[in-house]
């Protein structure tokens, strides 16, 4: 698929040594994440909480527990899940929110593909460190 292909793109670009490869690499997919993310997930999540949203603002959301973000009013079944957002979680929520957790308030997103899945974890780990006084994990 094309964001396989530009990730590939973007790493031919460079003349890189391996020393260096993971970095670019890695630099590459949170790129293609952030793509991902405006594409399927920015309409109703901004990255932080300097901005309005519909849904809670998803900095620092790797490690975070489910439904704690102070000023946002969770749905019953989300604030007392118990989930702590590992990456597996983050990936069953990407594939069927839903049916993960019935009764959440965020309509369903189907995201299937690993790959992709992989990239908007890659990008929501890069706005998990950026400010970790922000929103307490
Ligand atoms: C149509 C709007 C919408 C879209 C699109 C959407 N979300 Fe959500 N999301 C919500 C809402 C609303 C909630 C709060 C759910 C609740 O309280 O049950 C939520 C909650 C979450 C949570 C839990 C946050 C917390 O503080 O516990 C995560 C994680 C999350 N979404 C990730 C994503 C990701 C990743 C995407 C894109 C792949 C996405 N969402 C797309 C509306 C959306």
């Amino acid at each position: 698929m094309s964001v396989r292909l530009s990730v590939l793109a973007a790493c031919a670009l460079f003349s890189i040594g391996p020393a260096h490869a993971l970095d670019v690499f890695e630099d590459a997919k949170v790129m293609a994440g952030e793509m991902l993310y405006k594409q399927e997930c920015r309409r109703c999540h901004a990255p932080d909480t300097d901005h309005a949203s519909y849904g809670p603002p998803l900095e620092n959301i790797i490690g975070r527990g489910a439904g704690t973000y102070p000023d946002y009013d969770y749905s019953v079944a989300l604030a007392a899940s118990g989930i702590v957002w590992t990456p597996a979680a983050l990936r069953a929520w990407m594939e069927d929110n839903t049916g993960f957790l019935p009764g959440t308030k965020m309509r369903h997103v189907g995201i299937q593909d690993r790959t992709v899945q992989d990239f908007i974890l890659s990008y929501l780990g890069s706005i998990t460190t950026r400010d970790a006084k922000k929103i307490s994990e």
